[in-house]
């Protein structure tokens, strides 16, 4: 029996949630709706299979039919358009909640910008593409691909070492819907405080479960490395890194090593 994702919303966040089938990209469609103010904050598009599914700095984002979640949040969180970045991190934050009460485990990790890791492979990604709706408002949608039922054999071989699942941590399958319902009720409760508060709590929050304060690390952006020790993250959810001079360094994208 297919399962039902339509009942999984909560208060805020998935109140309209349209099941596709396939589709090129959740993303792509929700912001031309976004764009053309015919979708409302909140609204949340699920497929079970992606044509064209895009990940972070132009990659594809593959994933066989039926396996994993798919989809994207119709975000329209009323911050500085400089600021639309931690709307990204709050996301992560909330599937990161999510996820770990599903699976009752600490175990998994934010990895900057949004991804979730689990021993040290990627669980989850998470794609933010900013607009401006008719109105002139600013949104952000946020796409979601989480793997949940992939074996090793479902990931490109590229990706099999560096990738994993639900299945492949635990050994069993998992009611998409299940998780989708607890990964949405706690997106929503963070997205409502963002509304409620600002965003100045959001980058304390991802650094907690992340870990990466006073490491070296290494991001590699456009084939250019820079080593350097991470100093945390500013107001805007920019990566702060200290380079072997002494100078901190903001860093708004790349791959973090
Ligand atoms: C990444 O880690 O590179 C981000 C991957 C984001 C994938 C999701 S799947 C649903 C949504 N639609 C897309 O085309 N991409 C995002």
């Amino acid at each position: 029996m297919p399962e039902d994702f339509t009942t999984c919303g909560a208060e805020l966040i998935g109140r309209s949630i349209r099941v596709l089938p396939v589709i090129d990209s959740t993303n792509d469609l929700l912001k031309a709706e976004a764009e053309d103010s015919i979708s409302d904050e909140g609204d949340i598009i699920i497929t079970e299979h992606q044509t064209a599914g895009r990940g972070r700095l132009n990659r594809q984002w593959e994933s066989p039919p039926g396996k994993s979640l798919l989809l994207s949040i119709l975000l329209k969180p009323e911050i500085l358009s400089e600021k639309l970045q931690l709307a990204g991190l709050m996301v992560s934050l909330g599937v990161l909640d999510g996820l770990s009460g599903y699976l009752e485990s600490e175990n998994i990790r934010l990895k900057w910008p949004n991804d979730l890791m689990a021993g040290g492979r990627k669980l989850c990604g998470i794609l933010s593409d900013a607009g401006v709706d008719k109105t002139g408002r600013n949104f952000v949608i946020t796409g979601i691909g989480i793997n949940i039922n992939q074996t090793p054999v479902d990931f490109t071989e590229l990706l099999r070492d560096t990738a994993t699942s639900l299945y492949i941590m635990t050994g069993c399958q998992h009611s998409r819907s299940a998780v989708l319902k607890l990964v949405i009720a706690r997106v929503d409760e963070h997205y409502r405080r963002l509304k409620t508060e600002g965003g100045d709590w959001i980058a304390p929050a991802w650094l907690k479960r992340a870990g990466i304060t006073g490491r070296e690390i290494e991001i590699i952006d456009n084939n250019n490395t820079i080593r350097g020790i991470c100093r945390g993250l500013n107001e805007n959810g920019a990566l702060l890194l200290e380079l072997p001079d002494g100078v901190v360094r903001e860093i708004y994208s790349g791959d973090v090593n």
